[in-house]
Order: C-alpha cells, then sequence, then structure tokens
C-alpha cells in the first residue's frame, strides 16, 4: 500500500544534517513525586499511584444473592442463535491508548533502546490474538510538533508550559525516532499503529505525523485519528464557545482537502473520527452523523471511534468536579450493568458503522479519568470489570477498544515502567486490567471467526453475568462472571451448560481468573501471573494450570463451579489452539539495559494534563501548581539478548553485560 519502509532506515543512521540550523529540544521527564532524597530502604515511591497499596473493603453480599446454580443451554451451531455479534478479526480486543506524553517511558527512550517488557507484554497478546492495535496519542496529539533533534536522543519531550487559555495543554515534541521506535516495535512484534493529526490549528495543518507515519511505518500504521474529542474544544477553550457539530464537520472537510493536496502523504483515506468524548458535556454521535459527515466522508475513513470513561477522579487529583469516595462507587463497577450502561448511547452507531463496513472503536477509556481510583482501577474486581466491559462491547458491534496509559502518576495503568532511577533493581509493575485484555485475547483468539453474545444469564443478574462464543460456526467458548465477593463460600455458582441433542463432549477445561477477593491485586490467569510490584518482566510466571471437568453426558450437562467472586473460561472444544497458550515462546529477556539516569522538575500541571488525565480537559481545569516533582528516565534495555549496542551519532559503542534470566 505505501512506500517500503526499510529502505528509509539508514538514513536515520547519518549524521544529523545542518547541525548549526538545530534547536535541540530539553527533555522534560515524566513524574516521580518525591523530591526527598532517595533511600533505598524507604519505600517513596509507594507514594505515586501507580504503586499505591489502598485495599478497599469489598462491597457487602447482595440481598437476596441470585441463584447459586444456573443452566445453559446453547445451540452447537451458530446458525441457530439469535443476536450473535459480528466476527472479531485480527486484533486482540483490548488494544491500548499510549498518551504521547509516556512515550519514552512505555515503549522505550528511542528506536535503539525499547523497553523488553513492553515487547513482552505485547507478544503474550499477539500470540493469543494474532495482532495488538495501539494508539499514540490523547489530549497531548493536539500540540504536538516535530523538532529535529531532542536532547540525549529521547523520542519525545515535553515542551514547558506557557500560560494562556490555548496552552493549557503542554505541547510535546517529537522526534523522527518516534516513528522508527514503533516500526521497530512492529517488526519485533505484531502491534499496528493509530497515531492523531494535532487539530490544534485547522488553518496551518501540521501533517508531519501523517507523512511520516506513512512512510516509515507504511502497513504498520493503520489510522491517523483527526480530532481528539472535538466535542470538548469549546468547552476547553480551542474553539469559539459556538463551536458546533457542524463546525468540526467542517474543519474534517479542509484537513481532507489538506491532505489531498500533500503529495507526502500517500494514502488520503485513513482518518479516524469523530472521537467524541460524550457524556454530559459532549455531543452523541448522532449529531455528527446528522451533518451527513459519513455520506460525505465515509470513503476517507478508516474506523469510527468514541472515547468514554464511566467516572472520573478529577476532585482529587484536580480539586475540580466533586468528590468520589472510592469505597463508596467500588460496587459500582461490580456489575454487569456498568459496562452496558457506558455503552448504551453507541448501540445505534455501532450498527450503522456495519452499513457502512467500518470499525467501530472504544478509542480511549478506563475505570476513571483523571488517572482512576486508589483501591479500585488495580483491583481484581476492576480486571473483571473491564473483561466484562471489554465482552459487552464486543457483543455489541465494537470492533476493538483502546485502554488508555498514562504515567506513575496514575491508578489505572494496564502496565507501568518502573519509577526511573530504581531503574537497576526494580522492574514493571502490572495492572489488573492487562489481565482482563490478555483472556480477552484468549477468549476471541486468532480464527478471525469469533461472535459474541451475552446470554442474559442467571434471569439476567447484575452479578453473574455469562457470554458464549461461537468460532468457525460452532459453539466454542464460555465466559462466566461472579462478581459477588463471599469468602463464606455461600455465593459461590455452579453453571451448568448443555447443548441440545445430548450435545455435551466427555469433558470441558477451564481456565480461571483468581484471586481471592474483588479488593486484592495479586491476579492469576489459568494459576500463573505476572508477579507483584516491580516484579514483572511481560512473561508469565508459575506453571499453567487448566482445570479438567468431566460432563455427565447421560444428562447432557457439564458443571462449571466459579467461585465468588469469579471468572471461568469454558473451552466447550476438546482439541481448540487456544487452550494451551500459557507463556507466549517467542520473549524477549532482560538479559541487557542501560541505567539512563535523569532528573529534572516539572510542574505537576504539565503532567495532569499529559499522562492520561483527560478528564481535566473535560471539566475545562486552569493550571494548577501543586509544587514540583522530579524525574528521570526509564529503564532502557535492547532487544533479544543483543550485547552490543550501537550507539549510532556519536560513532561510539557501549558495551554491556546484562544478567541472563
Ligand atoms: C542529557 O544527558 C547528560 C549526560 O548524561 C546529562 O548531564 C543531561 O542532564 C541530560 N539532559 C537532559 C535534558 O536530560
Ligand atoms: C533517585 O532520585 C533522587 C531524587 O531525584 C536522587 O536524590 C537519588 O540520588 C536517585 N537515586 C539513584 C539510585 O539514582
Ligand atoms: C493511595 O492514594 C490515596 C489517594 O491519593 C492516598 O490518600 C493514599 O495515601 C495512598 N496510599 C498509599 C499507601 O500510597
Ligand atoms: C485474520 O485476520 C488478519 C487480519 O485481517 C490476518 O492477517 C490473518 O491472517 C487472519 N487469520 C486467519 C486465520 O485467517
Ligand atoms: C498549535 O500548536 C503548535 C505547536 O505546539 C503551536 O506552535 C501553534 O501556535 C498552535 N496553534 C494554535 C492556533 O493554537
Ligand atoms: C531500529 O531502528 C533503527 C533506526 O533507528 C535501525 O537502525 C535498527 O536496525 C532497528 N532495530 C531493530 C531491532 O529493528
Ligand atoms: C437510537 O435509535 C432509535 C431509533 O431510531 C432512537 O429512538 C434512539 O433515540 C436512538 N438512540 C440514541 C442514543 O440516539
Ligand atoms: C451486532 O451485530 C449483529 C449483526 O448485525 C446484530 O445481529 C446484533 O443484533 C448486533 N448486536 C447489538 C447488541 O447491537
Ligand atoms: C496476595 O497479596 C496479599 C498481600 O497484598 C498476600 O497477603 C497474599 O498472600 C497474596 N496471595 C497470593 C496468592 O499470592
Ligand atoms: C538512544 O539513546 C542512546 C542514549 O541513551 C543513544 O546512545 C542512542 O544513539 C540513541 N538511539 C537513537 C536511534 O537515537
Amino acid at each position: 500500500m505505501l512506500l517500503p519502509t526499510l529502505r528509509l532506515l539508514p538514513l536515520l543512521l547519518l549524521p544529523l544534517p545542518a547541525l548549526s540550523a538545530i534547536t535541540v529540544h530539553g527533555q522534560i521527564p515524566i513524574a516521580q513525586t518525591s523530591t526527598t532524597p532517595f533511600d533505598p530502604a524507604v519505600p517513596a515511591v509507594t507514594t505515586l499511584a501507580a504503586y499505591n497499596d489502598t485495599i478497599l473493603v469489598p462491597p457487602p453480599v447482595p440481598d437476596p444473592i441470585p441463584a447459586t446454580s444456573y443452566t445453559i443451554s446453547m445451540p452447537r451451531e451458530a446458525s441457530a442463535v439469535q443476536g450473535l455479534s459480528i466476527p472479531h478479526v485480527g486484533a486482540a480486543f483490548w488494544g491500548f491508548s499510549i498518551e504521547m506524553s509516556v512515550i519514552n517511558q512505555v515503549l522505550g527512550k528511542n528506536s535503539s533502546l525499547i523497553q523488553v517488557p513492553f515487547l513482552n507484554l505485547m507478544q503474550n497478546l499477539v500470540k493469543r490474538a494474532g495482532s495488538v492495535v495501539i494508539r499514540l496519542g490523547g489530549n497531548t496529539q493536539e500540540r504536538a510538533a516535530l523538532v529535529d533533534e531532542i536532547e540525549n536522543y529521547s523520542v519525545i519531550a515535553k515542551e514547558q508550559i506557557e500560560s494562556g487559555r490555548t496552552t493549557r495543554t503542554p505541547a510535546v515534541v517529537y522526534s523522527m525516532d518516534m516513528f522508527y521506535l514503533a516500526n521497530n516495535i512492529s517488526q519485533l512484534t505484531n502491534v499496528k499503529w493509530f497515531m492523531g493529526i494535532p487539530f490544534n490549528d485547522s488553518v496551518s495543518w501540521r501533517l508531519q505525523i501523517a507523512e511520516h507515519g506513512q512512510t516509515i511505518l507504511g502497513d504498520n500504521l493503520l489510522g491517523l485519528q483527526a480530532g481528539n474529542e472535538p466535542d470538548f474544544y469549546s468547552g476547553n477553550g480551542v474553539r469559539e464557545s459556538t463551536y458546533s457539530p457542524w463546525d468540526y464537520f467542517g474543519e474534517v472537510g479542509t484537513l481532507i482537502e489538506t491532505i489531498d493536496a500533500n503529495v507526502n502523504i500517500p494514502n488520503k483515506n485513513m482518518l479516524i473520527a469523530p472521537s467524541l468524548g460524550g457524556g454530559g458535556r459532549g455531543w452523541f454521535p448522532e449529531q455528527i452523523w446528522d451533518t451527513g459527515f459519513l455520506t460525505t466522508y465515509v470513503d476517507r475513513l478508516y474506523a469510527l471511534t468514541v472515547e468514554h470513561y464511566p467516572n472520573n477522579n478529577c476532585f482529587v487529583q484536580f480539586g475540580v468536579g466533586s468528590l468520589v469516595v472510592p469505597q463508596e462507587v467500588f460496587s459500582t463497577y461490580l456489575r454487569h450493568s456498568s459496562g452496558k450502561n457506558l455503552i448504551a448511547p453507541y448501540l445505534n452507531s455501532t450498527m450503522l458503522a456495519q452499513t457502512v463496513n467500518k470499525p467501530f472503536i472504544m478509542f480511549e477509556t478506563n475505570s476513571a479519568s483523571c488517572g482512576g481510583f486508589q483501591g479500585i482501577s488495580d483491583s481484581y474486581g476492576a480486571a473483571l470489570w473491564a473483561l466484562d466491559y471489554g465482552l459487552q462491547m464486543a457483543h455489541s458491534n465494537f470492533t476493538n477498544a483502546l485502554m488508555h496509559v498514562g504515567g506513575q502518576n496514575v491508578f489505572y495503568n494496564p502496565f507501568t515502567a518502573p519509577p526511573t532511577n530504581q531503574t537497576s533493581f526494580n522492574e514493571w509493575t502490572i495492572g489488573a486490567i492487562y489481565y482482563s485484555a490478555l483472556v480477552a485475547a484468549e477468549v476471541f483468539g486468532k480464527t478471525n471467526t469469533s461472535r459474541i453474545i451475552d446470554i442474559a444469564a442467571n434471569e439476567d443478574s447484575i452479578f453473574t453475568p455469562a457470554y458464549a462464543i461461537y468460532e468457525e460456526g460452532t459453539f466454542s467458548k464460555m465466559a462466566l462472571f461472579n462478581y459477588i465477593d463471599d469468602p463464606s463460600g455461600a455465593s459461590d455458582l455452579t453453571v451448568s451448560i448443555s447443548v441440545p441433542n445430548a450435545g455435551v463432549p466427555g469433558s470441558v477445561r477451564v481456565k480461571y481468573l483468581e484471586a481471592s477477593s474483588v479488593s486484592v491485586k495479586n491476579i492469576s490467569w489459568a494459576g500463573q501471573t505476572f508477579g507483584g510490584k516491580y516484579e514483572v518482566d511481560g512473561r508469565l510466571k508459575g506453571d499453567l494450570n487448566i482445570v479438567t471437568i468431566q460432563c455427565d453426558q447421560a444428562a447432557n450437562a457439564c458443571q462449571i463451579p466459579v467461585r465468588a467472586p469469579g471468572f471461568a473460561l469454558v473451552f466447550m472444544r476438546e482439541n481448540d489452539a487456544a487452550l494451551e497458550v500459557g507463556q507466549a515462546t517467542q520473549t524477549f529477556p532482560t538479559t541487557v539495559y542501560t541505567k539512563g539516569r535523569n532528573t529534572a522538575t516539572v510542574d505537576p500541571a504539565v503532567l495532569a494534563t499529559s499522562n492520561g488525565h483527560s478528564e481535566k480537559d473535560r471539566l475545562n481545569l486552569g493550571s494548577t501548581s501543586h509544587g514540583s516533582m522530579s524525574g528521570a528516565f526509564g529503564r532502557e534495555m535492547l532487544l533479544r539478548g543483543a550485547m552490543v549496542l550501537l550507539v549510532g551519532m556519536m560513532g561510539s559503542i557501549i558495551f554491556l553485560t546484562g544478567m541472563l534470566r
């Protein structure tokens, strides 16, 4: 489809041209919160949100509890089932949305220092689902600007925030190497990318992301976002107060004209829109469709998108909005209606997307904007919630959904790179919802034929939802939830699955997503875990534990126990290829790393708007200052155990030895 990519790579190794004309942009690293002297004995880093230890009290057992046993009868043939979703094709259902300002922490400092744990985490999903989609963007994309060089060869840097309304979201500067970084990742594991065209200036469009993204990434770039939450533009003061769906329609039109006139953008039909934030003060998708948006632009689009969070933690983070007490809202996540209500406004649109044959993607979401909630966002409860929410979206014909990833100062990350100056002794930290992404990837597998249906199980109890999955036209899996937290065992569930015409197999195999309570953070999937805080290298540890359950063929029933709380994935087909997938076989050992260190001071308000706190802008919030934070670069590791790093631009060779694991 596009220009060959590899031919261009050698360019990067050339000395930068016209050095005298280059402005070197200072790197303002991502935050740690503590400015006190570092003492390894004092766990200062636990105050960072991503490492917060809060354990909430599980919500009480509902009274009355739903029935503790129920029966499901699913036809063997998909053709006998009404209301199955569209087939889920190509990529893991859950992908990720990575705020531009944390690219260097999460993906790697630059194209030759890619984060190995990140590669392993992606490879686990690729192994199960074929590929993973990742969006690089967020609020920070709107004012992002390409620069010739960034100090110390980093791919991104945050420019100092200026005062004034339109600069509330800091500009991120990025270098050409950002594209090589993404493309290098795609060459190692099957990740496909979305990027965002800066939308702050709809007169003088800055289209370098489109130009270089297409040239360097080729087929690895799937789409380019045209505007991020345009329905919040007027509220955020970046457009006139009268800015309407019609104005957005017009701006997308001028963007398309500008792209058409640009010979450096060969693919003119990969836009992503409208990415509405919706909710209370946003627009409904129908308001965009009513402008004729789809009839006018459909051929220019890769996908239709929305963005939505169920709640926000902006009061605690920034003093705006109203206080939300995590303990009080914990129970709102632990029910099937949570995900269902969230996506109800989009059901007409997912049907519409089918009529125009476009993917429909939840482009940015998580448990709560403004960083999530301590005790909720990283709990087993959140893992159940995100899994159910994801399956509910899949049932409702969303094609994918992207979990938003911020820095160390948010509670909701699916994975977090270590605080930077702990690089030599700490590793990554997994978030509960990464397990949801992993399990969802296994639910759909990689046959490109998986269709799912919410079966309104147990009289549609909000505490015990269940989904049936059909692959290659036949009944292949059941996904069974129990949201109730009841250590007494009295709320444990037994689900009896039958298949008409004496259809149950002699036995089925089951993988459990387990934890002792909805409140805890240590989770296992089929007996394996990524490890605790700072213990994660992106590989599952422990022995794979797949439970075999004998069915009663005479009674045509397979009785599946599901603890309270619990989740079971039941494999109905005896030779399911997905079954034996534990740790992905191709992984990237953390053999070698460098200790990049760096500290600098940055206004936390800068971070606030740039680390996945998009609700801050939703609430039309000015910059606030909470004192200073300090930070430093993330751990940098080389790929595949390579022992030598060619430091191209400096012409020097650093020889690194590392631990073999
Ligand atoms: C770049 O690296 C040098 C040498 O390690 C260090 O002294 C300097 O502070 C770094 N600059 C930035 C902006 O990180
Ligand atoms: C970590 O950062 C702190 C504060 O920036 C600094 O005082 C300390 O020396 C650093 N520790 C290491 C091991 O680099
Ligand atoms: C967790 O985060 C909350 C809210 O920011 C804070 O009050 C609490 O002290 C933190 N707890 C730990 C153990 O860091
Ligand atoms: C599934 O779809 C993806 C993307 O369209 C394709 O690359 C892959 O080969 C397909 N897999 C199968 C088994 O057809
Ligand atoms: C858009 O952002 C760029 C880069 O940050 C900035 O130079 C420019 O002034 C902004 N334009 C408007 C209209 O805000
Ligand atoms: C990564 O990108 C650089 C260009 O910056 C290229 O020279 C290098 O070969 C790539 N490495 C891998 C592992 O693809
Ligand atoms: C969805 O479509 C139905 C029927 O046209 C309409 O009544 C309903 O209001 C629509 N929902 C939304 C959220 O617009
Ligand atoms: C999903 O799409 C299929 C196929 O068009 C349709 O039958 C089904 O009702 C849709 N599901 C929802 C929840 O809209
Ligand atoms: C889970 O973590 C808690 C501490 O948070 C610990 O008490 C418990 O033993 C751990 N459980 C497992 C199975 O590792
Ligand atoms: C990546 O950064 C390291 C220093 O941290 C540098 O030696 C190397 O040349 C950089 N790579 C690129 C492609 O800029």
